[in-house]
């Protein structure tokens, strides 16, 4: 699927966006394991949280949708079936990394794998510390990569410090550690996302967060309970972006996910000379969200790096994008993490906002952006990596001419209705 887009005059009105994806695979994962049943209130369907119902459907977890609730009957995973077949995760890191802590805590064997882009993914960053915890894990193929095999069972708590500021690795050692004997602590080089850390508590567990270290209580169970997805501040970002950068623009919205370890983004563009305001603050099952109020501004550059970085980790493909417009220079630096997601995203943005004529620079663990740049709409690629395909549209909004992003199927990675959304909100 190609989309060709022509410049937009104004974005103007009120929208939505569709659920929280991290907040989404939670939902189903720790719902899959706790006692009675979890009602998920606006779980996004994508076919990444797809990949997650698929495999807990396969462990034996009955997952029903009904109106516009998603029900998951928990089970302990001591008593998920026995799947002869790969549990597949699709494109999803987060599926299979999150999977492989929570299946270590099963007697049974299983095996995982992914589809292209995550078979190049690593995964020895999940399986060193489960391994030291006492599951038996082995890469059936190529060292690092899926397709693995492995037999849980058995795990003890172990203290942990994270190579690398990873909410999936960190999420990975809770989802064990709540099946080990004895207290695991995990130390983080950096604040990761903590959606895990909030949903096992709601769910009454027993996950301490002391400074940069998490405890995880063994041998816990968890009880299902009702839960609000709100939408995706990682989907909200397009719109941002796209709503700040097109002269004359007001854009409301609504029920965003404001959790601070994801509103990097925001603070960012305000840093920029961004006009977003955050209005009507709720908290749902210990998640921040509300609405979100953008006008068109004029952006200057900035520098981003450090504690911001995990912050805004998915955001910056479409950064690059708000950095081109931005008068003077943005440079992005300690984003190394981005060469090993779904794919390598600064070559990807480097190279695709090059052919419509940006001053961007690859770096050794970023990129430097000169703006700003009167884009020039041309055919780019989208690498098949849903966020670079989201952040070449917008540019292609903002980019005189046409602008043929090509493969942009992957869009249903996280965000389906994209392109409907993207026609209501513009002119
Ligand atoms: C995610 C964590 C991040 C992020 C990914 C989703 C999660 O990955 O990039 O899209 O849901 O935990 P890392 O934790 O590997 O940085």
């Amino acid at each position: 699927m190609n989309i060709v887009v022509n410049k937009v005059h104004k974005v103007l009105g009120k929208t939505k966006v569709p659920g929280d994806k991290s907040i989404s695979h939670r939902s189903i994962m720790i719902g899959s394991i706790s006692k009675g049943e979890t009602y998920i209130n606006n779980l996004l369907l994508s076919d990444d949280v797809k990949s997650t119902i698929n495999c807990f459907e396969n462990l034996g977890v009955f997952i029903e949708r009904k109106n516009n609730y998603t029900i998951v009957k928990g089970l302990s995973p001591k008593k998920f079936k026995i799947y002869n077949k790969k549990l597949d995760a699709g494109n999803s890191g987060t599926t299979a990394r999150l999977l492989l802590g929570l299946i270590s805590g099963s007697n049974n064997g299983y095996c995982f794998t992914g589809d292209s882009s995550l078979k190049n993914r690593p995964m020895k960053r999940v399986t060193d510390p489960l391994i030291k915890m006492g599951a038996d894990i082995k890469f059936l193929d190529n060292e690092n990569l899926l397709p693995i095999a492995i037999k849980g069972g058995n795990l003890k708590g172990i203290t942990y410090r994270l190579p690398v500021a990873s909410a999936q690795v960190k999420s990975a050692i809770i989802l064990a550690g709540l099946q080990a004997q004895g207290t695991t602590v995990i130390e983080e080089p950096k604040i990761s996302r903590d959606h895990t850390e909030i949903m096992i508590n709601y769910f009454g567990g027993n996950v301490k967060k002391i400074g940069n270290c998490i405890n995880v209580k063994g041998e816990q169970s968890l009880i299902g309970d009702e839960v609000f997805i709100p939408g995706d501040i990682s989907s909200a970002s397009f719109f941002i972006v796209l709503a700040l950068i097109v002269p004359e623009s007001e854009l409301l919205i609504e029920n965003v996910g404001l959790n601070p370890t994801r509103t990097g983004i925001i603070d960012a563009l305000i840093t920029m000379g961004a006009n977003i305001k955050v209005i009507s603050e709720k908290i749902a099952n210990g998640e921040k969200y509300g609405d979100i109020l953008v006008k068109s501004s004029k952006l200057q550059g900035t520098t981003i790096e450090g504690n911001m970085i995990p912050r805004l980790i998915d955001e910056i493909p479409i950064l690059a994008v708000a950095a081109t417009i931005a008068e003077g220079k943005t440079i992005i630096k300690n984003a190394e993490e981005l060469k090993v997601k779904e794919s390598n995203r600064i070559k990807s943005m480097v190279n695709e906002l090059k052919k419509m004529g940006s001053k961007i620079e690859e770096t050794k663990d970023g990129m430097i952006i000169e703006g700003p740049t009167k884009l020039i709409g041309t055919t780019v690629e989208s690498n098949g990596d849903h966020r670079i395909a989201m952040a070449m549209v917008i540019a292609g909004m903002v980019a005189e001419g046409h602008t043929k992003v090509l493969d942009s199927e992957s869009i249903h990675i996280s965000f389906p209705e994209f392109e409907k959304t993207l026609k209501e909100i513009t002119k």
